[in-house]
């Protein structure tokens, strides 16, 4: 990674990004179907290898000799933990999901595979053998697989302001999901974290709009310039839809109150992008706006989803999101069933009772309360994503790219994600460390954890601490980077005046959705505190690298320490941590949410008038 390559890219600002972006999807769209100009708005266009008419006439045939049961079927999508192939193909089940951390045993890319064929070939042994489709959260890389490339977060590739580096990254995730078989990942997640208590400020890209729509490049990565276009391509998700970043007082899944004005100028705004680049489906979100769940919400998902944006794709639940709606997750009610497939829903993500779910609806329609015309619209749905993915064609893993997972190649990008997503908060003169020259100590809870580095979404739910899979610990990259002794200690025992410099490396430990909310406050842990409390006693400059997934809240510390570098959740490439500290790479990462001065200050976003620690934006290099 020479400087000159990257001294040369300019810092751009979000407009021209974003101008970038259509570039990107304008000059990608257009290559391989030069013949056909592109319309992106929410209509695909026609595919030399099957043109729109074929995809709709074979649609309309298989519809024709579809039953009510087999549509129904199409409209459920089950965890592979309560439903086997067989009962899958037996109640003509359209969709498998793994939720985080479902894997196989042993969990390996070829287990995943040989899981993923024994659902379809299942499936595909039935009368209209009709393919499954099978969706996961690969959301910063195929993260529930060990041995999977696990890339920044979100919050970290929203500090590159890069969005052609994020839709590289979506598309070496396809290559390694594909080689499992999986078709459909629940991500991007397009939400714009507006309070930094929220569990899962991590999973957005930033706390504004124009972040969130420039990011949503890595749809075309995912599903490459069409949907079906390429071998690799998988379905991505836009989610959740809408306003799940801007609940009041960040509660995840809770109430988002804002006027029609604001819903749309911040949380409405990235789906626009994301459907102007084809995106296969959009999950609706857990929460309420002004008090109106959008599970239920005939207004967002029919009127303006389906009808004013014109998505014509999958409009997936959450994971048994219909189930809140009277109040009671216990149970699923006829009522629960009709609202939200009434509303807009096209397929019900379950972990159970997906019999009670067919035979409630199957009553609703046979009682005329849900309209077939309803049925037949998501059955439709259902069915073109099927079809434009391939699947009646190329139904089995591709196991000729299982040599892509965790490839040397897809590592070294994600390695330079993790370059560019530092950002450099502090530095009084201690960064660049020379390489050669630096006795160095390093400390910290995260120093040398990739379980804590790669955070939640990773081989399981909530993420977890130790050695979770395969990779390069921040410790471990610095040891490779710097040519001069490194001494670690988790505590910093041992730390003295002999040393040229100190490295504590601390944050947040993994979590995931409403686990990690904070309510009370995003003060670092004791643990954290007195580890760098422990070295400023030795009187040698310190460092803190901050491994979190959120800004935190150390404006009281941050004055005795000489540097302060914000790492975010890097994932397994530590050694681009490593490259920034020694000045490998030269850091270019601006802040993607606004930095608060104390936590009280929560909410704080640029142009609220609150004074910031840092504001929304701000990074210094070593030119500075
Ligand atoms: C979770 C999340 C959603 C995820 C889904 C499947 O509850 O809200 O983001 O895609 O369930 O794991």
């Amino acid at each position: 990674m020479s400087h000159r390559a990257t001294g040369r890219r300019l810092r751009r600002s979000l407009p021209a990004v974003a101008g970038m972006a259509v570039v990107t999807l304008l000059t990608g769209a257009l290559a391989p179907a030069a013949a056909h100009t592109t319309h992106h708005h929410g209509h695909h266009d026609h595919h030399p290898h099957h043109p729109r008419s074929s995809v709709t006439e074979r649609v309309d045939e298989l519809m024709s000799r579809m039953s009510l049961q087999d549509k129904l079927g199409q409209m459920v999508q089950i965890t592979r933990g309560a439903a086997s192939p067989s009962e899958v193909a037996e109640l003509r089940i359209g969709s498998v999901l793994s939720g985080g951390g479902s894997a196989p045993s042993p969990n390996t890319p070829e287990a995943w595979a040989d899981m993923y064929d024994r659902y379809q070939s299942a499936a595909l042994d039935t009368p209209l053998g009709i393919p499954v489709l099978y969706g996961v959260d690969a959301v910063h890389g195929h993260n529930n697989v060990r041995g999977a490339t696990i890339f920044p977060h979100n919050i970290g590739l929203g500090a590159t302001r890069n969005p052609e580096l994020v839709r590289r990254i979506g598309a070496a995730t396809a290559e390694e999901v594909a080689a499992t078989g999986v078709d459909w990942t629940f991500s991007p997640c397009l939400c714009v974290a507006r309070d930094d208590r929220w569990g899962r400020t991590y999973e957005s890209f930033g706390e504004t709009p124009e972040l969130a729509s420039a990011m949503s490049s890595e749809i075309t990565g995912y599903q490459g310039a069409t949907l079906g276009g390429d071998p690799t391509s998988i379905m991505a998700t836009a989610k959740h839809y809408v306003g799940d970043g801007g609940t009041t007082g960040g509660v995840d899944q809770g109430n988002t109150q804002l006027s029609e004005q604001e819903l749309r100028r911040i949380h409405l705004a990235p789906f626009h992008e994301a459907i102007e680049r084809g995106v296969g489906s959009v999950m609706v979100s857990y929460s309420s706006w002004n008090g109106d769940k959008l599970h239920e919400h005939e207004y967002l998902i029919n009127d303006v989803l389906k009808g004013e944006l014109g998505f014509d794709g999958i409009v997936l639940s959450d994971y048994n999101a219909i189930h809140q709606l009277d109040g009671d997750d216990s149970t699923l009610t006829a009522s629960e069933v009709r609202r939200s497939v009434n509303a807009g829903l096209d397929m019900i993500m379950l972990s159970k009772d997906h019999e009670k779910f067919l035979n409630h609806l199957r009553r609703e329609v046979e009682s005329g309360r849900v309209p077939m015309q309803r049925i037949n619209d998501a059955t439709r749905r259902v069915l073109t994503k099927k079809f434009e993915l391939r699947l009646f064609e190329h139904p089995y893993a591709q196991r000729d790219l299982l040599s892509t997972v965790g490839s040397a190649e897809h590592r070294e990008l994600a390695r330079q994600a993790v370059r560019e997503s530092q950002v450099l908060l502090k530095n009084e003169g201690v960064l660049p460390l020379s390489s050669g020259t630096d006795n160095l100590f390093v400390a910290g809870s995260n120093a040398d954890d990739i379980g804590n580095q790669s955070g939640g979404w990773t081989i399981s739910w909530q993420g977890s601490s130790g050695d979770i899979t395969e990779g390069t610990t921040i410790l471990e990259g610095i040891r490779e980077v710097s040519d001069s002794s490194v001494t670690y200690n988790r505590h910093g025992e041992g730390i003295n005046d002999s040393y040229d410099a100190a490295i504590a490396v601390v944050g947040e430990k993994p979590y995931a959705e409403y686990q990690g909310d904070r309510p009370n406050g995003l003060e670092l842990s004791q643990e954290d505190l007195s580890t760098i409390a422990k070295l400023r006693s030795s009187g040698v400059p310190v460092i803190v690298v901050l491994a979190s997934g959120r800004p935190m809240d150390i404006a009281s510390e941050v004055g005795n320490w000489d540097a302060l570098l914000a790492s975010w959740l890097p994932g397994t490439q530590g050694g681009g941590v490593a490259d920034v500290l020694f000045g490998k790479y030269d850091p270019t990462g601006e802040l993607p949410m606004t930095w608060m001065r104390s936590f009280e200050q929560q909410p704080i976003n640029q142009g609220d008038g609150k004074d910031p620690l840092y504001p929304y934006g701000y990074g210094l290099s070593y030119r500075d």
